[in-house]
């Protein structure tokens, strides 16, 4: 006979009062307890109340003893917790016996009445469900210490015999109730009886059930808990799945309440993933181990309320797990516990946010240069949005249009967790919470025509290929497996493609970073949606598209965010399109006139607020990254992550000046010195391009005794008063105050411009004739020139490329007179045209200073001198030379690291082979645009000399600036220059790809197109 059908003690209240005085000295008794198999008596006074149990006979007293002993330690362990104390007899026993009067004996006891309500009756609140879950998380790390023989029971409310129940399914008779107990078990068997078997064990209460436990008088925390008669040796973590299985049962929404639960039990008694993992599992199983007990039973002890008590509200929450899909739940699950809510999500995660920049564009060309706009879905109202709830696409198709026209945009956007009206159908009920939809979008949508095409960013498998036909399906759906290096894999889906894409691919295909996947769906096609992209990253590994939600509810929205992160970084978009900072362009417009010089210039007829730099791109405010093709100073692309090391590395160790001793300085002076040719080997660093060409000034003053400087036509060489006087670019355009008469103009050598009759092979020597007539000049007025100086490339003067030989004349005129000669290298220096350091070394000479500035420091405020020995020697005259923040530590570690970087990453020869590409690319344009009189370029320094009449070569000003100003609406930034700004100016980063080469070429194309067209 079991315990389960022997029948239980049958003592008489009379005789319960007697024993319980005589062996307890209790009074007072106050009635009958329910016990499922012994007898209890509730004794007062209120407060120190005391329960008589009698035990049943068939309980093994082995079993007893254990639970007497149990109670005794969780007592010592932790004496706030309030569990039933045990009390000892008149004569000092725990478990006296008495006989029944008919010739049985039994155990009895006494234990503690502990007041309060049951849980059963209570309002399930966070807060009660938290002092829950933490009440268990402490009994269970008391009984971490406590062992004992009688814990090792065989019992069929063992989760780890849970398995027990397929025996009892045929007292199911129901064919859907079958189907739940049989889902849960056959789960059991196969997935989780071999994992239980693997987990900590200990003793657990085992039965802490909405009746067991107690709630104080104010209904916000657990007050007690009784009943330890199933505590048993078994897996730690069914002590919460028993508890859970029974708190959460009428619950909305069973996850979120367990999720309470299971935290504060989680911050007393740490549980491991795998056990978490089990756990919604086990709860199912605990409901089923309870509908197949009842049901077996319900023939023979059909008068046993209490074994029924649960039963209905039972199957009610059985019928709800049944439907929620057990991977969610253990993300749920995790999440509360602050585990990774799937195995390698977070691995996943961490991998798209280092290696995003690595990743190919999902679109033609990068969707964050794009004018994007977002899409109204949250805005009931909008005209789109009721459009698209009442699947009315001709409506939709309309007021797409309208709002791409009014906002100027190409693409629109619905961002990842977007709340969202349109997600009326049936479909969007949630299965995880009673009465409430799904709303929140998990993918992200990309608005574009029906027929754009979309590419992978990684490289992948295949792992499923479908067609949804239903209305608001997906249409063709493609989910792709990526593994970009051992141990990281997640999925991408991509939703509403065309149906033709299915027809090219299939399952286990591989695709490489890049590949194109498919198209986007017309209306038709895609389930009937306005046409555009649904992707959604999925952060684990699955072939099964099925079960992955696209939308999901609100409160589960930090656990989406982990499934099914924003596919923002995936997709190259960039996360200012979601968060706009700090003041609105037109604010600062306005305020930069209050408060700021007015001939401050602003680029573009529509100005850009920038709030970020990464690499060759620029991001505005509103989140549009601009390919620039026009800053020379972050010459290793924006915020290079090892000069931003640098930068804060060093300066979080020193900053000081040249008169302290310093590693740096020297450092970088030696590695400087050597990438310049002959006895160019003195360095002076300082701040600004100016201040190296007026140090430079007072050099070959000093070491000439003269003032008279030669400069070439239109050239620029600084800001400071002395050097706005060497820089006919200032002094002769508008607010100049002409050449002043110690300075004398040698002739652009502009060969495109060039006398018709001069011979090609000479225009180097006829150019430099007229740096001999300056000398001549000079002489005529009793003088000698101080200093010859040029830009290697003349670059305000219009990206102007010298005739071969023409330095080489020009330098031997100079010193022939007696002068230095300098090279002006602050905008072509360090590599940039590609087969050289120096741009000067193309001209096959040696100056006798450098003066260099914009990349050297990749935009930190660094700029440097060099010379010869001999002209330091000279400067050396007796009055020192100091520079606050020239030559300081950290600027001298940033120079080095750009030094260190060009050789490194061989970015003179990237700069050669894309110059080159560029070109041809040039050249082919000026075939098709008679504007285009001149392609000029080496390396990455670039121009395009446009005129009006390829005879008379004016200068197309005005066309120059249109095309600069269409460019930027397409996201390029170039500009112009030449003393007539009719020259387009490119000088991109010299990490300027392939693929940045073409965006820019193809922008080109088309900006000529419109501004040729509109000419
Ligand atoms: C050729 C040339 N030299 C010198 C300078 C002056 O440099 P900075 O503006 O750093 O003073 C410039 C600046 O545009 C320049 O282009």
């Amino acid at each position: 006979m079991s315990i389960i059908n022997h029948p239980g003690p049958e003592i008489s209240e009379a005789m319960a009062a007697e024993i319980a005085e005589r062996h307890f000295g209790l009074k007072g008794l106050k009635g009958r307890l329910a016990s499922e198999r012994d007898q209890n008596f509730h004794f007062g006074p209120q407060g120190q109340g005391a329960v008589l149990k009698i035990v049943n006979a068939a309980e093994p007293e082995d079993a007893i003893r254990f639970q007497v002993a149990m109670i005794r330690h969780v007592k010592e362990a932790d004496p706030d917790l309030a569990v039933p104390l045990v009390r000892l007899s008149k004569s000092g026993e725990a478990l006296p016996v008495i006989e029944d009067g008919k010739g049985g004996h039994h155990l009895i006891r006494a234990v503690d009445y502990l007041e309060g309500a049951p849980f059963a009756e209570a309002a399930k609140t966070p807060e009660l469900l938290a002092s829950f879950g933490s009440f268990l998380g402490r009994l269970d790390r008391a009984l971490q210490s406590f062992g004992h023989v009688g814990a090792h029971r065989d019992l069929d409310w063992d989760l780890r015999k849970a398995g027990r129940s397929r025996a009892r399914l045929a007292a199911i008779h129901e064919p859907e109730a079958r189907e739940i107990c049989d889902y849960f078990i056959t789960r059991f068997e196969t997935e989780i009886e071999p994992r239980l078997a693997k987990l900590r064990a200990s003793v657990i209460h085992n039965d802490a059930n909405d009746w067991n436990v107690l709630v104080s008088a104010d209904g916000q925390a657990i007050a007690g808990l009784i009943d330890f008669g199933d505590a048993l040796h078994t897996a730690l973590i069914c002590e919460m799945a028993v508890a859970a299985a029974y708190a959460v049962l009428d619950a909305e929404d069973p996850l979120g309440a367990l999720s309470f639960m299971l935290a504060a039990y989680h911050r007393e008694m740490p549980l491991q993933p795998d056990e978490v993992d089990l756990l919604f599992d086990l709860v199912a199983m605990r409901l089923v181990t309870s509908v197949t007990i009842s049901a077996e039973r319900a023939p023979r002890i059909a008068d046993n309320p209490y074994l029924n008590i649960s039963e209905r509200p039972a199957w009610d929450m059985l019928r709800r797990l049944r439907r929620i899909d057990p991977f969610i739940a253990k993300a749920i699950l995790r999440q509360a516990c602050g585990f990774e809510v799937a195995p390698g999500a977070a691995k996943a995660a961490e991998w798209l946010t280092r290696n995003r920049k690595s990743l190919s564009p999902i679109w033609g060309r990068p969707l964050s240069n794009h004018c994007i706009l977002q899409v109204p879905f949250g805005d009931a109202s909008h005209p789109l949005v009721k459009a698209a709830a009442a699947m009315d696409v001709a409506a939709c198709e309309t007021a797409w249009q309208t709002l791409c026209k009014a906002e100027n945009a190409e693409l629109g956007i619905g961002p990842w967790g977007e709340k969202r009206a349109v997600y009326a159908g049936e479909m969007f009920q949630s299965k995880l919470i009673d009465k409430v939809r799904r709303t929140r979008h998990l993918g992200l949508d990309i608005f574009a025509d029906a027929g754009t095409p979309v590419f992978t960013p990684l490289a992948g498998r295949v792992a499923s290929v479908e067609i949804e036909k239903e209305p608001l399906g997906y249409g063709c759906v493609v989910l792709i497996e990526h593994e970009p290096e051992p141990g990281v894999t997640f999925s991408s889906l991509w939703g509403h493609l065309s149906h033709e894409t299915a027809k090219h691919l299939k399952n286990g295909q591989m695709l490489s970073a890049g590949e194109k996947i498919g198209t986007l769906g017309s209306s038709q096609d895609n389930g009937g949606w306005l046409p555009h992209l649904h992707l959604q990253l999925v952060a684990y590994s699955t072939d099964d598209i099925g079960p992955i939600p696209g939308v999901g509810e609100e409160s589960y929205l930090d656990v989406w965010a982990k499934l099914y992160p924003p596919a923002y970084d995936f997709a190259g978009l960039t996360p200012e399109t979601f968060h706009r900072d700090g003041r609105p362009g037109d604010e600062i417009v306005a305020l930069r006139r209050k408060t700021l010089l007015p001939n401050l210039s602003i680029s573009f007829r529509k100005p850009l607020k920038m709030v970020r730099g990464e690499g060759v791109w620029l991001i505005a405010d509103d989140g549009r990254a601009y390919l620039d093709c026009f800053n020379n100073v972050a010459h290793l692309g924006h915020t290079h992550p090892e000069i931003v090391e640098v930068i804060a590395r060093e300066s979080s160790r020193l900053n000081t000046n040249t008169r302290y001793l310093h590693d740096n300085m020297v450092d970088y002076a030696e590695k400087l010195g050597a990438t310049l040719p002959g006895d160019l080997k003195v360095a002076s660093f300082v701040c600004t391009g100016s201040e190296a060409n007026d140090l430079m000034l007072r050099m070959a003053r000093a070491k000439t005794g003269e003032k008279d400087m030669v400069v070439v036509d239109w050239a620029y060489h600084g800001h400071v008063a002395e050097l706005i006087d060497i820089s006919p670019y200032k002094y002769k355009r508008a607010g100049g105050a002409g050449r002043p008469s110690h300075v004398w103009e040698a002739q652009l050598p502009d060969t495109y411009r060039a006398p018709a009759d001069w011979p090609i092979e000479e225009h180097g020597k006829r150019f430099a004739e007229s740096v001999a007539r300056q000398v001549e000049a000079i002489r005529k007025a009793g003088r000698k020139p101080a200093a010859f100086i040029a830009e290697s490339i003349p670059s305000c003067a219009g990206q102007i490329f010298f005739p071969p030989h023409y330095l080489e004349e020009a330098y031997r005129i100079i010193r022939e007179a007696g002068g230095i000669c300098v090279a002006d290298e602050v905008q072509v220096g360090f590599g940039r045209v590609g087969t050289h350091m120096w741009a000067f070394e193309t001209q096959g000479i040696v100056p006798d200073v450098v003066t260099m500035g914009k990349p050297i420091g990749n935009g930190h405020p660094l700029a440097a001198l060099v010379t010869t020995p001999d002209i330091a020697k000279a400067f050396n005259n007796g009055m020192e030379y100091f520079n606050t923040f020239g030559g300081n530590p950290v600027s001298c570690a940033i120079g080095l690291k750009v030094l260190e970087i060009i050789e490194r990453d061989r970015l003179r020869d990237n700069a050669k082979a894309i110059g080159d590409y560029l070109m041809a690319r040039f050249r082919d344009m000026q075939k098709r645009y008679e504007v285009i009189g001149d392609v000029r370029g080496m390396g990455l320094f670039l121009g395009l000399d446009l005129v009006t009449d390829r005879t008379t070569k004016a200068y197309a000003t005005d066309f120059a600036n249109r095309v600069v100003n269409l460019a930027r609406e397409e996201g390029v930034l170039i500009g112009t220059d030449g003393p007539y700004d009719n020259v387009v100016k490119m000088r991109p980063a010299m990490i300027f790809t392939r693929r940045e080469a073409d965006l820019l070429c193809d922008v080109l194309d088309q900006a000529f197109a419109r501004a040729s067209a509109e000419a």
